[in-house]
Order: structure tokens, then sequence, then C-alpha cells
């Protein structure tokens, strides 16, 4: 039905959602400033999402006989989206999240391939769709990484 490329890649796929959780939400908090105001709306709006995906991934890996992960087995990877010691440094935490975001589209790349591979059309299903709105968070915050620098 599916393999353990799979399954390694749904559990680090859901980790990394609960951690992106984490960042947004810490970040959201932090920055300080008239011009943070868009970024951390946008934050807030975007939490809400990742921990859908973390949602869908952890049911999916429940459906395959597997557990998503607790905070036990937890490795943190995002260093780009620590909170910026300067509040107001809204700029930091856009390009932390565009990593963040090249991260999960990687991941969600390698997802598709692998469970192609092992002929489960219902996990390629799911990466395809979070693929595709990880994707337009990238854009979105593209738009914000041009608007911001060049203020
Ligand atoms: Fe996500
Ligand atoms: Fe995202």
């Amino acid at each position: 039905m599916s393999s353990d490329r799979v399954v390694d890649l749904l559990r680090k796929a859901y980790s990394d959602e609960i951690e992106t959780v984490m960042n947004y939400q810490t970040n959201a908090i932090v920055l300080d400033g008239v011009r943070a105001e868009e970024i951390k709306e946008s934050l807030r709006a975007d939490i809400q999402e990742e921990l859908g995906h973390a949602e869908q991934i952890g049911q999916r890996l429940k459906q395959l006989g597997a557990q998503p992960p607790g905070s036990g087995e937890f490795v943190a990877r995002q260093d780009s989206l620590q909170p910026p010691e300067d509040s107001t440094d809204v700029l930091a935490v856009i390009r932390g999240v565009l990593d963040a975001e090249e991260g999960a589209i990687e991941t969600y790349r390698d997802l598709i391939d692998a469970a192609e591979e092992a002929e489960d059309p219902v996990t390629e299903d799911l990466a395809v769709t979070i693929l595709a709105d990880e994707e337009a968070h990238r854009t979105e915050f593209r738009g914000f990484e041009k608007e911001y620098q060049n203020e």
C-alpha cells in the first residue's frame, strides 16, 4: 500500500508543519511597528492553514498504520525563522518564512515522488494539494519581500 519512505516523509512534513505553527505564532506576537501589521495578519491566517496541513498529514499516517511524532522525537530545523533580536526587523521574518516555505515545497515534492513510486495515489493527491498551498504562501511572501526591501 505504501512505503517506509512515504511514512518517513509524512512524519517529517508533520513535524515541520508544527514547527512552522510555533514560529509563525511567535513572530506574529514578537514583531512591532506599523510596518509589521500586514505581516502579522498574514502569519496568523497561515497558522490556521499549516495546522490544517498537520491534521491532514497526521490522519493520513494513521490510515497507513503509522503515527505522527510527539515532541520527544522533535528536531528543530528552522534556524532562520527564530524571532529577530530587533522586533521591528520585518524583513528578517519574511526571509525566514520564505526559507520555511521553500523547505515545505521540497518535502512535498519528495513526497509526491515517493508516493507515486509506492503506488499510493491518496498520499500523492494530499501532497499535491498541500504543495499548492505552500506555493501560494511563498508567492505572497515573495511579494512582501519585494515591498519591504524597497522601503
Ligand atoms: Fe503547510
Ligand atoms: Fe506554508
